[in-house]
């Protein structure tokens, strides 16, 4: 059993609370039970005299959930420095940088794409993601795609299959839609929770689109979109016609699209990625428009060698209050919360009694800091299940 009291603040993301939609408890306590789930949140003086002998008290620190970063692609093979640095040279983002990496993909062997999945898995873990899901897409051969998915299904349990992340180059559109939606995917579903497609201006069509993600879902696998980065396009009616958990990027969205996802109520969750526009220099998303109509929003960083190579959720939330107009209280809710709810989990994101005890102690007594220090490093210790896995509350 682990007793934390002295938490200045405590959010719990808990709405039996009434405490706001994070659930906010002052000069809290937090108890983790031997099972290491949340066995109790409560105020410091109602905790009871029991538990307080072998109590850690943290010295008027904040407390949040783990962040869970719904929408990464640690699996891929060196890096794309000299791209970004032409971009920033004027040079604009195309899907096509995609190919780049899947050649890199394809030359580096298993243990190579693991240790650097898991590098970057565990420069995550330090920022405070205690679950993230983490995508093939850079293999884009059947041999390719599932090695890389056996590489992601190492570092966690919510693995995405985007073998139809674009056609490899020699390949013919619809051969290859072909292949995605049979061999590759006879040879990939074990290893995959999730299927995804990138539908977009370079990548896939909605035709396509919908072939493949009701292949998946034939087999077994659960659906989430790539849809609206690039340009305007069917992408999200599409995810929102067929029930994925969950349409990532949307940034271009009209009328119609807004009101899709949100008639979804919160089965179709809009995943806003801010550092891949931050990194292309692209518009952010209307996170305000979206929320006013009632969507519910997640936040992820889209870790990628291509349009954003960060693992950082505190900048991805920084961002997301400095030039999303979220507030602080709704960018920590998307990126904890607001993660679990696109990747259909009720045990994670949230700290109520009977969740996974996945928290981060911050250095600061709020959670606001985390979007008013921006790129400041605020997290001095996760934990995950209840055990510290990175950093101490020294
Ligand atoms: O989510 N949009 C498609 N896929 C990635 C980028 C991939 C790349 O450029 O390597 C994304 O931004
Ligand atoms: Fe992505």
């Amino acid at each position: 059993m682990l007793v934390l009291t002295g938490i200045g603040t405590l959010v719990t993301n808990d709405v039996t609370l009434e405490r706001g939609k994070l659930g906010v408890i002052n000069n809290a306590a937090l108890v983790v039970g031997d099972d290491n789930k949340v066995a109790l949140a409560c105020e410091a003086v109602n905790l009871p005299r029991e538990l307080r002998t072998n109590a850690v008290d943290i010295g008027g620190r904040a407390v949040i959930p783990g962040f869970v970063d719904s929408h990464t692609h640690l699996v891929f093979g060196g890096d794309r420095a000299l791209e970004f640095e032409a971009r920033m040279s004027g040079k604009p983002y195309t899907a096509g940088g995609i190919r780049t990496t899947m050649s890199a993909t394809r030359g580096a062997s298993n243990d190579t794409l693991a240790e650097n999945a898991r590098r970057l898995a565990n420069e995550a873990l330090h920022t405070g993601t205690t679950t993230l899901e983490t995508k093939s897409g850079y293999g884009l051969s059947v041999l390719d795609e599932s090695r890389s998915l056996q590489v992601a299904a190492s570092i966690t349990s919510e693995t995405t299959f985007l073998g139809a992340h674009v056609v490899p180059p020699d390949s013919q559109i619809d051969d290859y839609v072909n292949l995605v939606c049979g061999e590759m995917l006879a040879q990939c579903a074990a290893s995959a929770k999730w299927i995804d497609v990138f539908c977009d201006r370079g990548a896939f069509e909605v035709d396509h689109a919908r072939a493949i993600l009701s292949a998946g879902a034939k087999a077994g696998l659960g659906m989430r979109i790539h849809a609206n980065q690039l340009q305007h396009g069917g992408g999200v009616q599409l995810g929102v016609e067929l029930g994925v958990a969950s349409c990532d990027h949307c940034t271009h969205l009209n009328d119609a699209d807004v009101s899709a996802l949100a008639d979804s109520n919160g089965s179709t969750v809009a995943t806003l990625l801010p550092t891949a526009e931050l990194c292309t220099r692209s518009q952010f998303p209307d996170a305000r428009r979206l929320i006013d109509a009632g969507v519910t929003v997640a936040l992820a960083s889209d870790c990628n060698p291509g349009s954003s190579y960060t693992t950082s959720m505190p900048l991805v939330i920084s961002l997301a209050v400095l030039n999303m107009n979220m507030t602080c209280e709704e960018a920590v809710w998307s990126a904890t919360a607001g993660g679990a709810a696109a990747l259909r989990r009720h045990d994670i994101g949230t700290l109520r009694i009977g969740a996974n005890a996945d928290f981060s102690v911050l250095n600061t007594p709020s959670y606001i800091h985390l979007a008013y220090r921006p790129g400041v490093k605020l997290v001095d210790a996760v934990f995950r299940l209840g055990g510290c896995v990175a950093g101490s509350l020294l």
